[in-house]
């Protein structure tokens, strides 16, 4: 056996994903919604741009974690359940794990259903006196939390990578407030966030050498063709990414070379030659820009770990 039973599925089907899609393509200006990246091949792709040199973002909280992991256990204290959002392959969350003797559970929740299941599997090996709780789910819509067999003394949700900048300002502080809901008054939140830099330093973290988050990205229109049954043909569409110092966020876009039109289900959507569509956005923040955000959802920072170098942080959050 390979895979651990997902202890609950909430995950899109394909009707979701074609609505999804023809919504976004639609707004003005056009985007595609980016939870869809992460399929089986979008979730190996994005664990390779996680070891790219120019991602330093992984690395850093990698030091956070290990640098700080004591005093982030005992901010955690003992009988904790840990509940991660967007767990992917939960890579940084096996530092903790490592460090949080006493946890009682862990709930990786993903929309990457297979990946899901495989990281479960190894999981369950690794950490045999841990309940593995995984829910396939879209965390950006309501789910249910599993039950425990034991019940926690604190939920925990961890929000890694800084995915809390993958949302425009007041999605983002709807979220904080899910995540501060799922932990509860007694609980706290655990957000990974990266800051604000040099344009050069941000651009090539989203724009590497190899082409790999260009692959990543670019995935996404060949995952339409393969489950949508669209026609994005390949050779016409590049990929680019540009930090917006004014609002302090990388966007990353697709770009048409060509006069084409793209059929994705019945619909139809056509594009001009150098037209742009809006696939993700990375906002970065100052400890201080992230404390206010924090203070918008009902949110107080109790606690701040950065790396070394300054360039990323991790933040604890706790109701206000
Ligand atoms: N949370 C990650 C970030 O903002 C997601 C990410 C990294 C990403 N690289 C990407 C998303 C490239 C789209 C494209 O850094």
């Amino acid at each position: 056996m390979d895979r651990v039973d997902l202890v609950g599925d909430f995950g899109p089907e394909n009707e979701e994903f074609l609505s999804d899609v023809c919504a976004a393509l639609k707004e003005s200006p056009r985007r595609l919604p980016s939870q869809y990246l992460y399929d089986e091949r979008g979730s190996e792709l994005f664990d390779e741009i996680c070891e790219l040199d120019e991602y330093y973002l992984t690395r850093a909280e990698l030091e956070i974690l290990r640098r700080a992991g004591e005093e982030i256990c005992a901010t955690l204290g003992p009988a904790c359940a840990l509940i991660e959002f967007g767990s992917g392959s939960s890579l940084k969350t096996r530092v903790l794990l490592d460090r949080l003797h006493d946890a009682v559970a862990y709930v990786p929740v993903d929309i990457s259903r297979d990946h899901l299941q495989t990281t479960a599997r190894s999981l369950v090996e690794r950490y045999p006196d841990l309940e593995i709780l995984p829910v396939c789910a879209d965390y950006t819509r309501a789910f249910d939390l599993p039950d425990w067999a034991i019940s926690p003394r604190r939920c925990v949700t961890y929000f890694s990578g800084s995915t809390i900048g993958n949302m425009n300002l007041k999605d983002s502080i709807d979220m904080l407030r899910q995540l501060g809901q799922v932990s509860g008054d007694e609980g706290g939140i655990l957000v990974g966030v990266d800051l604000h830099k040099d344009s050069e330093t941000l651009v090539a973290a989203y724009d590497d050498r190899r082409g790999v988050t260009a692959a990543f990205e670019l995935n996404l229109l060949e995952r339409m063709n393969r489950e949508l049954g669209a026609d994005f043909d390949m050779r016409a569409w590049s990929y680019e990414a540009e930090y917006d110092t004014e609002r302090q966020r990388i966007e990353m876009y697709v770009r048409s070379a060509v006069n084409q039109c793209v059929e994705i289900g019945s619909k139809q959507f056509c594009f001009e030659a150098g037209e742009r569509i809006l696939t993700e956005v990375s906002q970065k923040f100052t400890l201080a820009s992230f404390s206010a955000l924090s203070e918008a959802a009902g949110l107080q920072v109790s606690k701040v770990w950065t790396d070394t170098a300054d360039q990323f942080s991790l933040h604890y959050l706790e109701p206000a």
